[in-house]
């Protein structure tokens, strides 16, 4: 599945060196930037050219911070290929204004073009970033306060769920929705309702994911688990 999602990263980049990549944190793309990781060490696929945006931060933890998506990216993929740090944009945390970081990080997110291709993982409640269930679909990059369930399932994290921030800072779904390519990623039975959700669903901002369906050009890749509620109702899927 982590191959899979790679080859489709790695066409973005091949096709266009110089790509905007949205990207994403959370353990479902590990095993994919391991992937690109290897081929940039084998001189197969270059991040010289590519830029990137990350979805989201935790509001209040410093890039330093062992579970900052700062850090994460660092650790799981920046450190060990050849992008140019300055390329590499997640949103700051740390800003005294996060209001005024949001607004930076979407014109900047604008100015760029907006994402060639963006990836994606699913919350088990359909969040996509930290973009959490609610009663609209929110565009502009924001803060958002976490849910409940959010909390719970990224406590496994932290040394409790005391310890999870309790906000974020999240790219907006205007962001994701322009960008002109999604790769959604998914594994784990506890992702099937958030797929299920995602595929088959009302379009309802209490599943932030399903505004996907709108999306001219989506790619879901999972792996059977994930995919169980949705075989189940009868869609196809490419083996
Ligand atoms: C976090 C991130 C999301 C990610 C989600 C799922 O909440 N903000 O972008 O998709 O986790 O994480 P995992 O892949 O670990 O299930």
């Amino acid at each position: 599945m982590s191959r899979r999602a790679a080859h489709v990263i790695a066409a973005e980049i091949v096709r266009r060196p110089d790509c905007v990549l949205g990207l994403a944190t959370g353990s479902t793309p590990v095993g994919t930037y391991r992937q690109l990781i290897d081929w940039n060490r084998a001189g197969d696929l270059s991040f010289r050219q590519v830029r990137t945006v990350n979805l989201d931060e935790y509001k209040g933890l410093a890039p330093g911070h062992d579970q900052s998506y700062r850090y994460f990216m660092q650790q799981n993929l920046f450190d060990h290929v050849d992008i140019i740090p300055e390329n590499t944009q997640v949103p700051d945390g740390l800003a005294a204004d996060a209001d005024a970081e949001c607004a930076r990080y979407d014109s900047y997110i604008h100015d760029l073009g907006y994402s060639d291709l963006q990836l994606l993982g699913l919350g088990r409640n359909g969040h996509i970033g930290f973009n959490e269930p609610g009663e609209a679909f929110v565009k502009e990059t924001h803060v958002v306060d976490l849910t409940q369930s959010t909390i719970d399932a990224n406590a496994r994290f932290f040394a409790s769920a005391d310890d999870v921030p309790r906000q974020a800072l999240t790219m907006g779904i205007g962001c994701i929705m322009a960008a002109r390519r999604v790769l959604v990623v998914a594994s784990g039975a506890d992702k099937a309702d958030a797929v299920y959700n995602v595929v088959c669903g009302p379009i309802d901002p209490h599943c932030p994911g399903s505004i996907l369906q709108l999306h001219p050009d989506v790619v879901l890749v999972a792996d059977e688990a994930a995919l169980s509620k949705v075989t189940a109702a009868g869609v196809a899927v490419c083996g």
